[in-house]
This record gives C-alpha cells, sequence and structure tokens, in this order.
C-alpha cells in the first residue's frame, strides 16, 4: 500500500500496535536497489509489518550536490518493496515532511566533524532531522540502515540514544555487485569507463585487508597501501581515507581494538563510499 500522508500512515500504524503488532522501518531515498531489499526482507523476517520510506529529503543535500538529479522512480521503487515483503511505502511531499517556517534542528556534534560530515557540511543535521521525524511518525520498534553508510550508523545510534528514542537500530552488511563495487544507488550515474574505475574502492580496501590479516598494525601503513593503490586510477579522485576506531570514529595510529576504514572517492563527478570493519580478535 502507497501512503502519502503522516496522517494516514499514523492511523495504520496505530491500528497495528492495537493488535499488538510489532513494527519494522527502513527508511530510503528511493533508486532501490539490492542493498535495500536486504534491508528490507531482514526487516519483515524480525517484524510482522514493514514501512518503507522513499523520500528524497532535501534538507541532505549542499548546495552543490546533487538532489535534483537524485534517481527517482516511485512506481519501481513501490514495486521492489511489496515484493520484498513491506506492508506500507511511504512516499510524502517535501511539503507535507517539512513546514515553510520549520525552527527546528537535530544536530549530533563530535561524530560529525569528520569523514563526510566534514566533507558534507550540513548533511548529517539534515539525516538527524529527517530520520528523528521519521522515527516519530512510524514509531518503529526497529529501524534497519546500511553499513556501507557506516558514519550515519554511527550518528544515528548516538543521536536515538541521546534523545532517548525508543528503537533498535539494525546495522546491515554492506551488499556488493559480484565484482566487489558497494552497490548505490549513485552507481547509475556511472559511464561504463567510470563503472569498471570504480572497482578501485572495493580493491584498495581488500588490499587493506590483506594487510591487516597478515599481521601489519601501523594505521600510517595501512593508509599508504590504500592510497597508493587509489591513485594508480586516473578517473579517481580522492575525497578521504581514514582509519578510525569503530565506536568514537577518532582516527588511530596503532591497530590495537576494532577499526573502520573508511573511504570516499571522486569516480568522474560521481562521489562514492565504500568501508571495511577489521575486528581484531577474529585474526
Ligand atoms: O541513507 C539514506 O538513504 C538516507 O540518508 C536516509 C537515512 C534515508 C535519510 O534520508
Amino acid at each position: 500500500m502507497l501512503i502519502k500522508e503522516i496522517k494516514e500512515l499514523r492511523s495504520t500504524i496505530k491500528s497495528w500496535k492495537r493488535e499488538g503488532l510489532s513494527v519494522g522501518f527502513v527508511p530510503t531515498m528511493g533508486a532501490l536497489h539490492e542493498g535495500h531489499q536486504s534491508l528490507i526482507k531482514r526487516a519483515v523476517e524480525e517484524n510482522d509489518k514493514v514501512v518503507v520510506s522513499v523520500f528524497v529529503n532535501p534538507t541532505q543535500f549542499g548546495p552543490n550536490e546533487d538532489f535534483d538529479s537524485y534517481p527517482r522512480d516511485i512506481n519501481k521503487d513501490l514495486e521492489i518493496c511489496l515484493s520484498a515483503g513491506a506492508n506500507v511505502v511511504f512516499n510524502p511531499e517535501p511539503s507535507e515532511m517539512y513546514y515553510g517556517d520549520k525552527s527546528t534542528s537535530v544536530s549530533v556534534s563530535k561524530l560529525t566533524d569528520v569523514l563526510c560530515g566534514a566533507k558534507r557540511p550540513g548533511h548529517f543535521d539534515g539525516v538527524c532531522l529527517v530520520v528523528s521525524k521519521l522515527l516519530n511518525i512510524v514509531t518503529p520498534d526497529k529501524a534497519y540502515f546500511g553499513e556501507k553508510d557506516a558514519q550515519q550508523v554511527a550518528v544515528i545510534k548516538r543521536m536515538v540514544r541521546d534523545l532517548n528514542i525508543d528503537v533498535e537500530i539494525v546495522a546491515c552488511p554492506i551488499i556488493r555487485e559480484e565484482d566487489g563495487l558497494a552497490k548505490s544507488s549513485r552507481n547509475t550515474y556511472l559511464s561504463a569507463e567510470e563503472r569498471k574505475a570504480a572497482l578501485v574502492l572495493s580493491r584498495s580496501l581488500e588490499i587493506a585487508k590483506d594487510t591487516l590479516k597478515n599481521g601489519e598494525r601501523d594505521a600510517r601503513k595501512i593508509k599508504e597501501f590504500i592510497l597508493n593503490e587509489l591513485n594508480k586510477e586516473p578517473l579517481a579522485k580522492i575525497d578521504y581515507v581514514e582509519i578510525i576506531d569503530s565506536d568514537s570514529l577518532a582516527s588511530v595510529d596503532i591497530i590495537e581494538r576494532n577499526i573502520l576504514i573508511p573511504i570516499a572517492v571522486f569516480i568522474g563527478k560521481t562521489r562514492l563510499i565504500d568501508n571495511f570493519t577489521f575486528e581484531i580478535y577474529t585474526y
């Protein structure tokens, strides 16, 4: 079922709750791919009812970013959601979500000073605003996010903790194409040549993984391996490569705890992100 109005969505969810049913929620910006499908399927497995939101959120895009060109195809998205087992697709207009004179902001500090937060000023304020609104509207038991946006997961978990929002945040693994490219709605922007070049992201992370498995613990050296690989690709322009603590997102010199290696790289005009978590006790 497609719902466009908050009022209708709330009354549907209230009727489910009166029956004692649990609600899972998958927030998306549409242009759905197998990554989103895996989140929806997991939500279907773990809840009685599942809501997917499809909303290209204007407040999380910078002035020179791709809000206008972001791919939109609600009919295709609806089909994907329903075939994955979702019960409701919530697809509001921006005017349904935002008052013209809105005066409230939601901002998570520190965790957003680095990585995408540093490169995309205001981005996480927009994400936190829309996610907190959606969680207030849907009031789910569990909400599902992809680990490809590792910083987003960390920021949302912190926001939910700090604001005592009664929801469990479930982080789900990155889904990749067969050749290793992390699935992303923005992959549709890539030309055939750029699509090949984009493999440098997963390839450079694989090199880091092998180096870590072989015992290297000097973060500077691991970073160098990644940068060397990325620099071999002429279409790639590095935005950031970091080696950070998985929880605090603070930079790490010697790898003694679980770490996250997030990277952001422009392939042509398309900015792609990928990451890899290294759990020290696994090796
Ligand atoms: O990850 C996304 O697609 C978006 O940032 C989200 C969480 C749906 C908020 O607009």
